[in-house]
């Protein structure tokens, strides 16, 4: 049997269409800031403008130059954390060089409340406690667990191979599987022998950002395969799966692009809707 194709846009399309009511009646506004000009970030933030602008969500665009220093930065976090018009914001990463040490303390200074990417500790904690504290997952993560929802594959029992520790897919997509039943396994560069793991898994999860990482013989015949790593050469935009090779053995699997990466948008816009819900209830 061909495998099936795990597309993102219907999934996200439908989780968009189900924010569209809530989106009317809260009015909430997203602000994305961008210190400097890295490409795939320019990418990324055009498709989080599109999308909200397809469902009447405010996004506004906060570019700053490529040299700003971590004072004006940490100023603009601090009034956007004070504007009570900014329902969520977010510091679109990679940051420019000189700003990586600080990533921590900036990601820090976000209020829990406006933090959208749930990129903070207060945020990520949560998430260990079950699915019902999982209040503002982290996008990518999160659209994933999405995704499977929407084809209807079964997370509970499986076991999930993930190759990548990120603080922003890997760990927290363990937890959220982990929440779901899943025996989880995450390997990474210094995993040994990592075909040994991938083999194993009944859905692989790749978010490494390598293209031909994932080749046929690491892979279970019939598992379903999720390729969240981004990368881009002459051709285009990479995943980290052989896909042509993949598709004839396995039994789902997400392209790259179309599969996840409508889906972390979505799950954005859903975070800015769900922030906006919780301080109306607050203030
Ligand atoms: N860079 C790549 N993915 C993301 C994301 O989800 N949020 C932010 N802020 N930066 C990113």
């Amino acid at each position: 049997m061909p495998a099936l194709l795990l597309v993102g846009r219907p999934a996200a399309d439908a989780l968009l269409a189900s924010l569209k009511e809530k989106i009317a009646a809260l009015n909430p506004k997203l602000v994305i800031v961008q210190v400097g000009d890295d490409p795939a970030s320019e990418s990324y933030i055009r498709q989080k403008v599109k999308s909200a602008d397809s469902v009447g969500l405010r996004a506004e665009h906060r570019h700053l130059p490529k040299e700003t220093d971590l004072a004006t930065l940490l100023s603009l976090i601090a009034e956007l954390n004070a504007d009570p018009d900014v329902t969520g914001f977010i510091v679109q990463l990679p940051l420019p060089e000189h700003l990586h040490g600080a990533e921590p303390q900036i990601i820090k200074a976000i209020d829990p409340k406006k933090d959208v990417d749930g990129f903070g500790a207060y945020n990520l904690g949560k998430m260990f406690l079950s699915t019902e504290f999982e209040h503002l997952p982290p996008a990518t993560p999160a659209g994933v667990i999405e995704l499977l929802n929407f084809y209807k594959i079964a997370i509970e029992g499986r076991h999930a191979v993930i190759v990548g520790r990120s603080n922003i897919v890997g760990k927290p997509l363990a937890i959220m599987l982990l929440n779901r039943g899943a025996t989880v396994t995450i390997c990474h560069s210094r995993t040994v022998n990592l075909p040994e793991y991938t083999r194993q898994a009944d859905i692989l999860f790749s978010a490494v950002g390598k293209p031909r990482l994932i080749q046929a013989d690491m892979v279970k015949r019939g598992a379903v395969v999720i390729d969240i790593g981004v990368s881009r050469d002459e051709e285009g935009l990479k995943g980290d799966c052989d896909f042509e090779e993949l598709k004839q053995i396995v039994s789902a699997i997400t392209p790259v692009p179309g599969g996840v990466g409508p889906m972390t948008v979505a799950s954005l816009i859903r975070n800015c809707v769900r922030a906006a819900e919780r301080q109306r209830k607050e203030y």
